[in-house]
């Protein structure tokens, strides 16, 4: 069966063909988009295990410079109230995510055009002083010498989605952003020895079925250790809110295909996922290839104000519950919650050295030098 054949092929070969990428990203009929998400299932197993891997996500600031289209945070939402959480209330947040048994961190944010570097870099330190998991970061663009400082400063995860890989797409999407420029960072994080993600937005407008098979050519070229793969949702706020949804069942397939073609990345059921059809289209996706979630550890107040695309909220579980939630929803399909740090299984390098402090780095609170 032809299926069954470009399957194997896909999973084998070491560059797939981008026909055969095609052909699965376009497969139409249940039980043939069955058989993709039960192939893709069976190589998460066989490369990942059975463990869901949990990472607590902090959106603690909702300031944009950017103008990406499709996004409610870009700096055209004049109605959006604007915040910024102070360190105090970041490390907050941490505690209960540390409580909670959880060993990964995620810092996010729009790309603050006030965020202050060297307060970013004393954060990441801070955290790292009391919480021994690992600090992922994922603000946006910024030099070399800015990730460099967060990197030093003991940060060990960037992610950084390429969005797509078509540059005219990309220009058409981000008015006055540089595709190369992005491109670029991806490429100075993975210098710094970043476990870097990408991933991208499927199905948005313009966007082909080769795109998105050029989009894991590169994702599995580039080795990177994690991707994070969701459909496009409409923002009624933007200018592209009256555009169709990307769908979930065309993220799903590539999703799997991502599975498939990079075999150990780790691949979360990401919120735009959720905020579909809630912690349904989560399972679905677990059984099509993925093997993280991440419960999300902004406080309430701030939540609404992180206003990416709507329906988020559906998947807004209480920190105190959340875990709860993810262990039934992994029980149900015979998985189980794992928690340690999933680091990369992309570069076994220094990455694993669990106590790699940042030697670097002096706190200028503690009246040493600035960070060197
Ligand atoms: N639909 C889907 N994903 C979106 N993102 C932003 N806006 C949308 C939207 N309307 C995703 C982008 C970005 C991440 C923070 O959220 O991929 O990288």
């Amino acid at each position: 069966m032809q299926l069954q054949r470009v399957l194997n092929r896909v999973y084998s070969e070491k560059r797939p063909r981008i026909e055969d990428l095609e052909f699965l990203l376009s497969l139409k009929t249940p039980d043939k988009r069955d058989a993709l998400f039960d192939f893709a299932d069976r190589v998460r197993e066989t490369h990942m295990g059975r463990g869901i891997l949990l990472r607590g996500i902090v959106e603690f600031s909702n300031h944009c410079r950017n103008t990406c289209r499709y996004c409610g945070l870009n700096r055209f939402q004049d109605g959006l109230e604007r915040f910024r959480m102070t360190r105090d209330e970041v490390l907050a947040c941490v505690r209960n995510i540390d409580e909670a048994g959880i060993k990964t961190v995620v810092l996010q944010s729009g790309e603050d055009p006030e965020c202050d570097s060297g307060w970013l870099a004393e954060l990441v330190f801070d955290i790292k002083e009391h919480f021994s998991g690992a600090v992922t970061l994922s603000v946006g663009e910024w030099t070399a010498e800015e990730y460099d400082l967060w990197r030093r400063a003991g940060a060990d995860r960037y992610l950084l989605k390429i969005e797509t890989t078509n540059p005219k797409l990309y220009r058409d999407l981000h008015p006055g952003m540089d595709h190369n420029f992005r491109l670029a960072c991806l490429e100075t994080l993975a210098s710094l020895d970043y476990q870097t993600g990408s991933g991208s937005i499927v199905g948005i407008k313009g966007q082909s079925v080769r795109d998105l098979a050029k989009d894991i050519l590169y994702f599995s070229e580039s080795e990177f250790s994690m991707l994070g793969i969701g459909p496009f949702i409409p923002h009624s706020g933007t200018d592209m809110g009256r555009e169709l949804p990307g769908g979930m069942d065309l993220a799903l397939k590539m999703l799997a295909v991502a599975r498939i073609v990079t075999k150990n990345t780790h691949l979360p059921a990401t919120t735009a996922l959720g905020s579909q059809s809630g912690s349904s289209a989560w399972k679905a996706a677990l059984k099509a290839g993925a093997n993280v979630i991440m419960p999300n550890f902004t406080p309430a107040p701030y939540r609404r104000g992180y206003d990416i695309y709507p329906g988020r909220d559906r998947v807004a579980e209480s920190p105190k519950s959340c875990v709860a939630v993810v262990e039934s929803m992994a029980r149900s399909i015979r998985r189980t919650v794992d928690f340690c740090r999933g680091d990369s299984l992309k570069m076994n390098k220094r990455v694993f050295q669990a106590d790699a402090g940042p030697f670097y780095f002096r706190k200028k609170s503690q009246g040493g030098d600035t960070i060197v």
